[in-house]
């Protein structure tokens, strides 16, 4: 073996090791099986069926980070499921950072709900549609989370920022770690057309897929955080901000997918816009 192809099997080693693992970093938490994590950790799959559906959560808890996961969502007639994709803490104050994806008829488009909760308290939902079907791939949905914004990304391009505003007293999540939870199940009383169609259970089970778990992130363990980050920049998440290709695109993703925005809905908050939607 000459030292060129030693090198490169070496190297295959290392990236494998460095791969994401779900054996390693996840924990199937509910669904009596229909939860399963297969080829050797690198795919994960949920199910529903008219028993039960399942769920998993992230083995670790995180103070920041930059989270990102490829999902395929459930093809064919999805609607009434309801696939989850969220980080949150524990306890009644809880904060937690969501994306939902409201499954729908066969060739009718997915939703792609998002919220932000701090202390309990949510309220600031943004929905859009996708530029492409989420369930022909897998696509890549990312969490960033720092201390001054949150991001919510769809393959590398933001589709919302959530900033830290608390200089003029709007709560931000920040001081509770979170876990990362993902679950599939039934909602056919509000999820497709406010509940108007039902889950065709004729259909089931349906199955959503997951790959390539990637956590750059602060892990919280006894008290403490500790962070970690692959290169090039180490840590770069923790200070990364939208460059101005970055805005262009989160302008042309809500100009021509975003279905709807609390920011937008007086009807909702008769004494005034939240804080965040007003400020400059
Ligand atoms: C669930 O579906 C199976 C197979 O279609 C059926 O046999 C069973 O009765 C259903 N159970 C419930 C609780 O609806
Ligand atoms: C399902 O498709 C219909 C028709 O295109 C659309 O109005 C609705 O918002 C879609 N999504 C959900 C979750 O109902």
């Amino acid at each position: 073996m000459n030292i060129s192809l030693l090198l490169s099997v070496l190297l295959g080693f290392a990236l494998v090791a460095a791969a994401a693992n779900f054996n390693q970093d996840i924990a199937i938490t509910w669904g009596d099986g229909r939860g399963k994590i297969l080829e050797n950790g690198h795919l994960l799959t949920l199910s529903l069926d008219n028993f039960s559906g399942s769920g998993f959560q992230s083995k670790n808890e995180y103070l920041f980070g930059k989270i990102d996961m490829n999902l395929k969502l459930v093809p064919g007639n999805s609607a009434g499921t309801v696939t989850t994709y969220y980080l949150r803490s524990q306890g009644s104050t809880w904060d937690e950072i969501d994306f939902e994806f409201l499954g729908n008829l066969t060739g009718e488009p997915y939703t792609v709900h998002t919220n932000v909760y701090c202390g309990g308290k949510g309220n600031r939902e943004q929905q859009f549609r996708l530029w492409f079907d989420p369930t022909k791939d897998f696509h890549t949905y990312s969490v960033l989370w720092n201390p001054r914004r949150i991001i919510f990304s769809v393959d590398g391009t933001p589709i919302r920022e959530f900033k830290n505003l608390e200089s003029i007293g709007v709560p931000f999540p920040k001081s509770q770690p979170m876990r990362v939870y993902s679950s599939l199940w039934n909602a056919d009383d509000w999820a497709t057309r406010g509940g108007l169609i039902k889950t065709d259970w004729s259909k089931a089970p349906f199955t959503a897929a997951y790959r390539n778990y990637k956590a750059d992130a602060c892990v919280w363990s006894s008290g403490k955080s500790s962070c970690s980050a692959s290169s090039p920049s180490r840590n770069s998440w923790l200070s990364q901000e939208l460059d101005i290709s970055s805005q262009q695109r989160l302008k042309w993703v809500q100009k021509n997918y975003m279905i709807y925005n609390y920011c937008a809905d007086a009807k909702r908050f008769p004494q005034g816009l939240p804080k965040e939607c007003t400020a400059p």
